[in-house]
């Protein structure tokens, strides 16, 4: 894949592969093993964390061999053909291990289970359960079901479902950073994306639950939450006060907690804990949420904030509700409020319609903000869409690709420039770990979400922050050495 070298972290890329999960058993085990992979987007790794918890309440044990799995569970992903495919493609392969062991339960979850509900079960003879991302607390019920002899579906979307009372089990974690989802579902109707049709309206969830659990994993040991949603801009709460518990924001009785509030809340959980975000919709980042990140030196200073087209009648037709001008004096308020802030963006070629002068236009959008990083895709068309609707995919396979080539090669320069402007200085940098090539290196994320790799000192742990001196650069890492 061609973006793979931009891709910084794990939380934007939705083009992760499978990855297995793995939990310490929590209360009374019933001898079943469950193995549980996860494709797409951070919300859907962080809702397999909730799937394991649900089950391992139930007494399930988790497994990273398939093959010994008596439930198998796929959480799945449908914002491009391909990551459907892909899907599939790993059904395939879990076919033999069905073979061997016929009461093996294989259930699909996720955004691909919600697009095709019981049509799944048609399509592909092997799996059992189908299940969507809101009804994933039927799920020991519908394994009952499975084992009762049927096929089991529960694809029902949620007004309400935030799971907010189920504390997540933290699958392969490395005890410092965790995602924390804070809303469900979106109500934006961008023309190319399928996520509102399978993840259903937007809901934010219950604010004390969300500053609970961060302070939770804080007590645990954790330095770093990423807060989770679609849009979390439009994060909008309002509801009782627990009874003798603080008030939250503005408000007595009833209190209301836009997205600003809430990122104060959780950095107040403790200056050590670093407080990310994501994803930003240019439309919703308001001011005031500029001026937070640039109050509390503990919320990062990097935006995700996907621009998809720089052309203003593409994004009219993308229903981005927003135009170019809009971007730019959003882009702007970030460098005045938050200056050195790092901002990465998600962009599509080859839309319905475009012509090589509005794909200039993107290309030159890009010349403006000099992102940090880019994650860039081809127009992929998905059934039920409004694009799929209106327009025809007209723009042939080629030009799609040459438009990405170009800009991914663009990106690579300005990744390198904004790499390249970093050597020299001092980045405070949270110990994640060892680096994955050397136990005498360690790695670490800087404030701008940049990875830094240093060697290892005695006199610090992961989980520690320390300061690196920047020495050299290669195309996606700083590295350095650590200075007092
Ligand atoms: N909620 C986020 C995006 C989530 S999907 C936001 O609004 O920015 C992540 C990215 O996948 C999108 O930003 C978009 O760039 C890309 N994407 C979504 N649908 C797509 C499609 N049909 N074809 C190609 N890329 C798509
Ligand atoms: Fe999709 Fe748009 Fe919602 Fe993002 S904001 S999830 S691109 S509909
Ligand atoms: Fe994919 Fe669903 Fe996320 S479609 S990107 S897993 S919300």
């Amino acid at each position: 894949m061609t973006m793979d070298l931009l891709i910084p972290d794990k939380v934007h890329d939705e083009t992760r592969q499978g990855e297995a999960l793995i939990l310490e058993p929590v209360g009374k085990q019933n001898g079943r093993k469950l193995y549980i992979e996860s494709y797409g987007c951070a919300m859907n790794f962080s809702d397999s964390e909730i799937v394991a918890s649900i089950l391992a309440e139930k007494g399930f044990e988790t497994t990273s061999d398939f093959n010994n799995a008596d439930v198998i569970f796929i959480n799945t992903c449908s914002i491009r053909e391909n990551a459907e495919v892909r899907v599939r493609n790993r059904l395939k392969e879990f076919a033999g291990a069905k073979f061997r062991n016929p009461g093996m339960v294989v259930g699909v979850l996720g955004c691909m289970a919600e697009r095709l509900k019981a049509k799944f079960l048609e399509e592909e003879k092997l799996v059992d359960v189908v299940v969507g991302p809101d009804a994933y607390r039927d799920l020991p019920n519908l394994i009952e079901q499975v084992d009762g002899g049927q096929r089991a579906v529960n694809v029902l979307l949620s007004r309400e479902e935030t799971y907010a009372d189920i504390s997540p089990v933290r699958l392969n974690s490395n005890g410092i950073n965790a995602f924390v989802s804070i809303m469900r579902g979106c109500d934006n109707m961008c023309s190319f994306c399928v996520v509102p049709f399978t993840r259903g309206r937007e809901r934010s969830r219950d604010a004390h639950s969300v500053v609970a659990e961060c302070k939770d994993l804080f007590d645990k040991g954790y330095r770093e939450v990423t807060l989770l949603g679609q849009n979390v801009d439009s994060y909008k709460w309002s509801g009782q006060l627990a009874e003798g518990a603080e008030p939250l924001a503005v408000g007595d009785e009833i209190t209301v907690v836009n997205f600003a509030n809430l990122l104060e809340m959780v950095a107040l959980v403790s200056p050590d804990l670093r407080v990310r975000f994501s994803t930003s919709h240019p439309k919703d980042i308001t001011d005031e949420v500029l001026h937070t990140i640039a109050q509390y030196e503990n919320i990062c200073n990097y935006i995700h904030l996907p621009v998809q087209s720089g052309n203003s009648r593409i994004l009219d037709i993308m229903n981005r509700t927003y135009d170019r001008d809009w971007y730019i004096n959003r882009i702007d308020a970030i460098r005045r409020i938050i200056p050195g802030c790092a901002i990465s963006t998600d962009v599509i070629t080859g839309f319905c319609t475009e012509t090589d002068e509005e794909h200039n236009d993107t290309v030159s959008m890009m010349d403006y903000v000099k992102y940090d990083f880019a994650y860039m895709f081809k127009y992929s068309e998905r059934p039920g869409t409004l694009a799929a609707k209106r327009y025809a995919d007209d723009i042939p396979e080629e030009i799609k690709q040459k438009r990405l080539a170009q800009i991914v090669a663009k990106q690579q320069e300005y990744s390198f420039y904004r790499m390249q402007a970093r050597i020299g200085k001092v980045e405070k940098v949270l110990i994640e770990g060892f680096s994955k090539k050397s136990d005498k290196d360690y790695c670490g994320r800087s404030d701008q979400n940049a990875m830094v790799i240093f060697p290892v000192s005695e006199n610090y742990k992961p989980g520690q922050y320390v300061n690196v001196l920047v020495e050299r650069t290669t195309s996606a890492t700083l590295i350095g050495t650590i200075v007092e």
